[in-house]
């Protein structure tokens, strides 16, 4: 076997059907014992929970060719922990830790050829899911769950690389205040893709939204967290109890801190007062960390003055010192790459 004939450099954030899959199915009260397969279509039952009522979760984390050529992934058990709490908030039975953890380094390995070569700037896209896969009609869940985990080869999730994005803030909101904003499920997507879609329609690259009680507050983007340098230099991202936890995100502040030296404050942040900051970014695990240039509200917009040219010099910094960290080039915190090869 060899590495595929892809184009590396030039590829898209796309579903490549990749050689092998992870699944492990829940029946009778128990995980069974999971195994790769070839087939990526999955037969359910027409009236399986998670295509009635949308009982699904999932996780997304990539895997990287390292300097050396190591294959590495970051921080798969952040993944592994936030699936629990995912599952948790869904009525679904918790995959284990280790064995999360075990399916993606059987599916890297199973799935080499797929690595995107270091110095690409592409990576292996993992997607750990777990779904209803039982049959129900009245709203309760499943009795029966499949946990999957497939790759796929991506490159950036924004075309145009690192160049500003451009936001609008969008007219409808994401997540309620104690509703399932903070869980990383499926059903806060299909409710996103009218104004996703309208977003992009009008030209602009994502939506960022506000806080569904008082829309004043700024949130997040449909597929990542947002942080804010200050003119000072001091690191600002949103608190909200309705926000996906960000593992990319949690990562930027602890480097920003430790690091960087930067201050770190996570607080609500006024939408009114985003006027005022440096530069900004979206951050995640397919956005990494996307630089935002300008922000559009209705009639008013937002221009950084990091401009619409190039990252701002912190959003710069911490951008390298991920990804440089991810790409092995230099060293990362203890316990933050675990080695698949
Ligand atoms: N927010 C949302 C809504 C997301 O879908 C994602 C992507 O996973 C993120 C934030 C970023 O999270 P992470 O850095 O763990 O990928
Ligand atoms: C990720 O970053 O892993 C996500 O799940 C976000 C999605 C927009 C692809």
């Amino acid at each position: 076997m060899s590495k595929k004939n892809l184009d590396w450099e030039n590829l898209g954030f796309e579903y490549y059907e990749t050689e092998k899959r992870y699944i492990a199915n829940y029946t009778n009260g128990e995980w069974g014992k999971g195994k790769l397969i070839s087939d990526p279509n999955v037969v359910i039952n027409e009236s399986a929970a998670v295509l009635q009522y949308c009982q699904q979760v999932f996780e997304g984390l990539k895997a990287y060719t390292t300097k050396d050529g190591s294959v590495v992934t970051f921080r798969p058990d952040l993944n592994a922990e936030r699936m629990l709490d995912s599952a948790a908030g869904l009525q679904m039975p918790p995959f284990p830790k280790e064995r999360f953890l075990e399916a993606v380094d059987q599916v890297v390995e199973a799935n080499l050829d797929w690595v995107p070569p270091y110095g690409t700037g592409a990576s292996l896209y993992l997607r750990p899911f777990i779904f209803g896969s039982k049959d129900v009609i009245a709203i309760k869940p499943a009795e029966e769950f499949q946990f999957r985990l497939y790759a796929t080869p991506v490159g950036p999730y924004f075309k145009g690389g690192v160049n500003p994005l451009t936001l609008r803030v969008s007219k409808y909101d994401r997540a309620a205040p104690r509703g399932t904003g903070h869980l990383k499920t499926g059903l806060n997507y299909a409710m996103s893709l009218n104004t996703t879609v309208e977003a992009h329609q009008e030209g602009y690259d994502e939506n960022l939204f506000l806080d569904a009680a008082t829309r004043t507050y700024v949130e997040e983007s449909g597929g990542a967290n947002i942080i804010f340098i200050t003119e000072d230099n001091e690191l600002v991202t949103p608190k909200s109890s309705s926000i996906l936890p960000s593992i990319t995100k949690r990562s930027i502040l602890y480097l920003a801190e430790n690091h960087l030296g930067l201050k770190v404050t996570e607080r609500p942040v006024k939408l009114e007062e985003v006027k005022n900051f440096a530069e900004a970014g979206l951050c995640g695990t397919a956005a990494v960390i996307s630089p935002v240039g300008k922000i559009v509200k209705g009639e008013e917009e937002i221009v950084f003055p990091s401009g619409m040219d190039d990252m701002g010099p912190t959003i710069k910094k911490l951008y390298e010192t991920l990804t440089q960290m991810q790409l092995g080039v230099i060293d990362a915190p203890e316990g933050w790459i675990r080695k698949i090869k």
